[in-house]
């Protein structure tokens, strides 16, 4: 998923609101930390307590009950929300009334600790106990504490219709997956958002008609990896290979889903993310080549370009093989961009190990990348059977080292665009002037350019690429 990773680092998080409901009703102040789908599922949570009445609120001392949708990816995540913690509960010594819940992967990694060690929270609920949620807001106004931290190997809040609380009105995240069933060794979201489960198609493709109804122009399908997307009548992930005739017959995978959801949205445009390189197949690379509606995007998080570490990490490709894809993914779709997710300074990472993550780099030349520096997660394969020991200025090093490359990189691939002309969906004004609109093309580059007088948000339009940084184009409206 992309873009998600520096938002919990980097900002304060996003304040979500809404004022859908105007009736005399009680008031929640929803904020949302790390990746797409923890703000999609504050989206549910806010579909979820309005219909109890609840209006949610921008300003955190009005509320009566303020919830935090909680990230555990990295400790800084974790220290984040620790430290806005700390400024709810100041609130709270003056408005002993307001409740405090806390959402998302760290409820459900720290459970009841929460209570105990905190002192802070009334309330601990996991990724897949939000219908819950009226029960035990009952439970906390009755002066109880409520933790529901169990995971489902069933839920995918299919029926929930999301409050579409952050976004532009032009472009929604419809969620296809929950949890994962890799084990990659570093990773703490198996253990906080459970075992894989695939959504029925029905409901997906109830979702973005209800959002292209509301005019919508763009989606994204999320899950942790979109590519073992696989519906064959609900429940957990099964080996295929291993199931009934009719199974295989009826099932439909990740290839499949897009293909329905292109053929029956022409006009929407399709993203997707995220894939994992070992689930990624062709036939997904073909029917994006199929479907113009589908952007020309792939988030192919490789996380290491040394076979070794690939497999300390549990991976299960080796440099090889995702070089393979790489070449594929150019050869059937040549004007795709691609992006990565790249980890410095993994257990035991050797400095030729490192120099062989920046030569993956210089050969594939991503358009973006999101990069970390490892941190070791309690409960993870990875800490409780490896050392984390790689100094911290190495791990640093090694990152700024691969930030670097990607900038050049980043600025390699916005170049291509000069001169060229680019198809946009406008999202809204650009950040730095009101007089310049800003959206992206298919293959998800920035881009802005002079307003005239005839075009609005949420249309496509054709823009002449004039000038370029490493983040951003910049070009004019083609006339006609
Ligand atoms: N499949 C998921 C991955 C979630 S984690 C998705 O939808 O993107 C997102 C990224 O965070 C990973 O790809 C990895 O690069 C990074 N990450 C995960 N655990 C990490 C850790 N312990 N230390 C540093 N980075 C980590
Ligand atoms: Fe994490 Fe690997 Fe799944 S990065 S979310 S365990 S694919």
């Amino acid at each position: 998923m992309t873009n998600k990773y520096t938002i919990e680092e980097k900002k304060q998080g996003q304040a979500l609101l809404t004022n859908h409901k105007t009736s005399n009703s009680k008031k929640v102040y929803l904020e949302s930390y790390g990746c797409q789908m923890n703000l999609n599922d504050s989206e549910i949570v806010a579909s979820i307590l309005s219909d109890v009445g609840y209006n949610t609120t921008f300003k955190m001392e009005e509320a009566d009950l303020v919830l935090v949708n909680t990230c555990s990816i990295r400790e800084k995540a974790e220290q984040t929300i620790r430290k806005r913690l700390e400024k709810y509960n100041a609130i709270k010594r003056i408005n002993p009334k307001m409740k405090i819940g806390v959402l998302g992967c760290m409820a459900e990694r720290l459970k009841e600790k929460f209570l105990e060690e905190e002192q802070m929270v009334d309330m601990v609920v996991g990724p897949d106990a939000y219908r819950d949620l009226p029960n035990l807001i009952t439970e906390i106004e009755d002066g109880r504490e409520a933790v529901n931290v169990l995971l489902s190997t069933e839920e995918t809040y299919a029926d929930i219709a999301p409050v579409r609380l952050n976004s532009n009105g032009v472009s929604a995240f419809v969620s296809i997956t929950r949890g994962c069933d890799n084990i990659c060794t570093f990773c703490v979201v198996p253990k906080t958002r459970g075992r894989e489960r695939s959504r029925d198609p029905k409901s997906i493709l109830k979702e973005i008609k209800d959002l292209q109804d509301r005019n919508f122009k763009e989606i994204t399908l999320l899950g942790q990896n979109v590519d073992s997307y696989l519906w064959y009548g609900g429940g957990l992930k099964i080996d295929l290979k291993k199931a009934t005739k009719e199974a295989q017959e009826n099932a439909i995978n990740f290839a499949m889903l897009m293909d329905l959801c292109a053929t029956e949205f022409p006009k929407m445009r399709i993203r997707f993310s995220t894939s994992n390189p070992q689930d990624m197949k062709l036939d997904v690379i073909h029917t994006m080549a199929k479907h113009k509606n589908i952007c020309d995007y792939i988030h192919l998080p490789v996380q290491s370009g040394s076979t070794a570490v690939l497999e300390r990490m549990n991976r299960k490709h080796t440099r090889e093989e995702y070089v393979e894809l790489i070449d594929n993914i150019r050869k059937i779709l040549p004007e795709c961009s691609i992006s990565h997710d790249m980890i410095a300074g993994f257990c035991g990472e050797t400095e030729e190990e490192h120099q062989e993550t920046l030569s993956l780099m210089e050969y594939v030349k991503y358009g973006f990348g999101f990069m970390f520096a490892y941190s070791d997660r309690p409960g993870t394969p990875a800490h409780n059977t490896m050392q984390d020991d790689i100094p911290e200025e190495t791990k640093k090093r090694r990152l700024t080292e691969i930030i670097q490359l990607q900038q050049k990189h980043g600025l390699f691939r916005m170049e291509q665009f000069l001169g060229k002309t680019v198809e946009v969906l406008i999202e809204g004004n650009s950040k730095k002037s009101e007089d310049y609109w800003k959206g992206r093309n298919s293959q998800n580059a920035m881009v802005v350019f002079p307003k005239t007088e005839n075009e609005k948000i949420g249309d496509l339009v054709l823009v002449k690429i004039n000038e370029c940084t490493s983040a951003t184009l910049i070009g004019e409206k083609e006339k006609g």
